[in-house]
């Protein structure tokens, strides 16, 4: 069964322990956590006193999405809120194979995330080390972008490179995903999709998510 990682961008800002509540409920099997800097990407989400908040009442597993620059610097915080997963972006990590093993040391799961731009070849002296790829099926910054088609092609290619080299990373994606994109994303071979304005913007979150979960 897919897992399904609701991002809390796309949530109501001014009422977010009514969407947490919501997401606890829930079929939703993780929580997808957007920090964003203005500096890697193009606009500012929240923060760590958010996420604090956030962490306190949330049931489900951390995913924690870092679109800023030097994101190994913030792993001791991203732990101190018991975070499951911890994604950095390839583009703003000079020294990955550093940076996964200090996610590792802290004790969470280290996912590597590719800009739409960033071919799976990069990942070929990394893949056994990471224990996910989040591939961005938009260009990360904002919810509620166009799918990039491309993308269905480039699942193929990355479950390829896991299979070659026996590699148990799970495969994520994140932007556009809604009921024409994700049966195609399951079916190329994605094993976790993160989804935000189409399970918030229901009218029914709750029953969209089981939609989601039942591919
Ligand atoms: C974009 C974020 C996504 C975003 C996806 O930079 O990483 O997680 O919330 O939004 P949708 O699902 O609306 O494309
Ligand atoms: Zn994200």
């Amino acid at each position: 069964m897919i897992t399904l990682s609701p991002s809390l961008l796309a949530a109501d800002f001014a009422n977010l322990s009514k969407d947490i509540d919501m997401i606890n409920r829930s079929e939703a099997d993780w929580l997808h956590l957007d920090v964003m800097d203005g500096v890697f990407v193009p606009n500012i989400s929240f923060g760590f006193p958010v996420l604090e908040a956030v962490a306190k009442i949330c049931q489900k597993p951390l995913d924690v999405h870092l679109m800023i620059v030097d994101p190994g610097k913030f792993t001791g915080q991203v732990k101190a809120l018991g975070a499951y997963m911890m994604n950095v972006h390839y583009e703003a990590c000079p020294h990955l194979h550093r940076t996964i093993q200090q996610i590792h040391d802290a004790g969470m799961k280290a996912g590597v995330t590719l800009n739409p731009h960033t071919p799976v070849c990069v990942l070929d002296d990394i893949i056994q080390d990471v224990d996910m790829v989040l591939l961005m099926t938009v260009n990360p910054g904002f919810g509620g972008q166009k799918f990039i088609e491309h993308s269905i092609d480039k699942v193929r290619r990355l479950k390829e490179l896991i299979l070659k080299t026996g590699s148990h990373a799970l495969i994520e994606v994140d932007g556009g995903v809604n009921g024409e994109t994700a049966p195609r994303l399951v079916e190329a071979g994605v094993d976790v999709l993160v989804a935000g304005s189409y399970v918030f913007g229901a009218e029914n979150p709750e029953a969209r998510i089981k939609e989601l979960k039942n591919l």
